[in-house]
């Protein structure tokens, strides 16, 4: 199987990166850095020459130079060239909440597809950031059915994406999510039962066809993005 590295060097060497054409599910707390996650694997398709879609909800895509500027990553080259494109869908989601008010709340619910009907044709490698900010007013069913026809579609077109669900505003259909997709990891904080300290760790939930680490993975927020500093070769 083709695979694709995610950036994360930890990572990388332990599953060889990320199933190509496959969907990877990311869920997690405000803060725990599913952006930056997002950004750097997006990054590391560029580098890796592969055509990239960046889908932003919530932030403009200014908001994330200046957060990739703070780990000293040139996004901007990777737009130059072409190689890297941002949808921003935040403008259109003010658009449609107006629109939810006064006209048809019904037609509005999340119809996550249209995430990626504006993609071009030769897209290889997406990031959706996140598609909790449109599972408002949505029921399990609902959810489900949408979600399974976003990830039907982009494994029709080959797309190797990352897909963003954040915990926050939408919690009740994180475990809904996790059966639809290759794989799913979830980034957390949590005390060390050792030393008593909070910390950053993400669970790799599930990733088929891929030796994944049954340990969660510490990792921490330095001035090069997202880093695994637990040491996979001696898990305790
Ligand atoms: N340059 C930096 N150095 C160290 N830590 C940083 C740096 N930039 C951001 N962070 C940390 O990363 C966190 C934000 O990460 P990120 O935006 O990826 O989270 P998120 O999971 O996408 O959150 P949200 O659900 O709000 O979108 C910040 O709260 C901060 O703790
Ligand atoms: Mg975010």
């Amino acid at each position: 199987m083709e695979r694709i590295k995610t950036g994360l060097k930890g990572i990388d060497k332990f599953t060889g990166g990320l199933p190509r054409g496959k969907t990877v599910l990311i869920t997690g707390n405000a803060g725990s850095g599913k952006t930056i996650l997002g950004l750097q694997f997006a990054l590391s398709c560029c580098r890796q020459n592969i055509k990239t879609v960046y889908i932003t909800t919530e932030e403009d895509s200014k908001d994330l130079y200046t957060q990739g500027s703070t780990f000293g990553w040139n996004i901007q080259s990777f737009t130059d060239s072409g190689l890297l494109r941002f949808i921003e869908l935040a403008g259109v989601r003010a658009k449609v909440t107006e629109a939810e008010i006064s006209i048809d709340a019904e037609a509005m619910k999340g119809n996550f597809s249209n995430f990626i009907k504006d993609l071009p044709e030769n897209t290889e490698a997406v990031v959706i950031d996140n598609i909790g900010s449109y599972t408002a007013k949505l029921n399990p069913y609902e959810f489900r059915d949408r979600f399974d026809l976003l990830i039907y579609e982009l494994k029709q077109r080959n797309i190797t994406s990352l897909v963003i669900l954040d915990s926050a505003t939408s919690k009740e259909f994180n475990e809904i999510a996790l059966f639809s997709v290759y794989g799913a990891i979830k980034l957390m904080k949590r005390e060390n039962p050792y030393t008593g300290r909070r910390e950053r760790v993400m669970d790799f939930v599930k990733m088929r066809s891929t030796k994944t680490p049954t340990q969660f993975l510490t990792y921490e927020i330095n001035d090069n993005g997202i880093e695994i500093i637990s040491s996979l070769e001696s898990n305790d």
